[in-house]
């Protein structure tokens, strides 16, 4: 079964799940990098704005077609209360290039089921699975523990 996992991440604690899972799967791995300045407190601030507006942006080229997977990993971080909104341009650009999907979404601790659903509505189909992980338990390195029903 082919596999690509494709992540968003501003500050690593989403691409740290992802190149652990890409890793167990042998997968490809697309992380999704934004045109859009998203750094330091000023690219806080934007994006909290622009995940609220469910704002679409320009991505950099992307590696890999998620068509030409049997099931694509879709990461990212909870922004105000939803998906990250690079992720959001990311399905946008791809969208009805998904067979199969599941969910892995990192926050401080709160936004996961809103994030879910809103993955869900902009993919336009339910996740295989969905994996729920706090900021805290990535950096320590307790998610591992979690992975192998996720992947399974
Ligand atoms: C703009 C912005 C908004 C955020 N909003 C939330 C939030 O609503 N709830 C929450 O629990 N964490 C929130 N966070 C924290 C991130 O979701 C969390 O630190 C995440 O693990 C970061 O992942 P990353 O390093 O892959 O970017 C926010 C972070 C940013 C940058």
């Amino acid at each position: 079964m082919s596999v690509l996992v494709a992540y968003y991440s501003r500050t690593n604690v989403t691409k740290k799940v992802g190149d652990e899972i890409a890793g167990l799967l042998d997968a490809d791995v697309e992380e999704i990098t934004s045109k859009v300045n998203y750094n330091g407190k000023i690219g806080y601030m934007r994006g909290g704005k622009d995940s609220i507006s469910e704002k679409i942006i320009d991505l950099e080229p992307l590696k890999f077609n998620p068509q030409d997977y049997d099931l694509v990993y879709l990461g990212v971080p909870v922004w105000a209360g939803k998906a990250a909104n690079p992720m959001i341009s990311y399905i946008k650009q791809n969208e009805g290039k998904f067979s199969n999907v599941k969910f892995f979404v990192t926050a401080g601790g709160s936004g996961f089921e809103g994030t879910f659903k809103q993955m869900e509505d902009y993919v336009g189909k339910a996740p295989l699975k969905t994996l729920a992980l706090k900021t805290k338990e990535v950096k320590n390195g307790e998610f591992k523990a979690k992975l192998d029903s996720f992947l399974e």
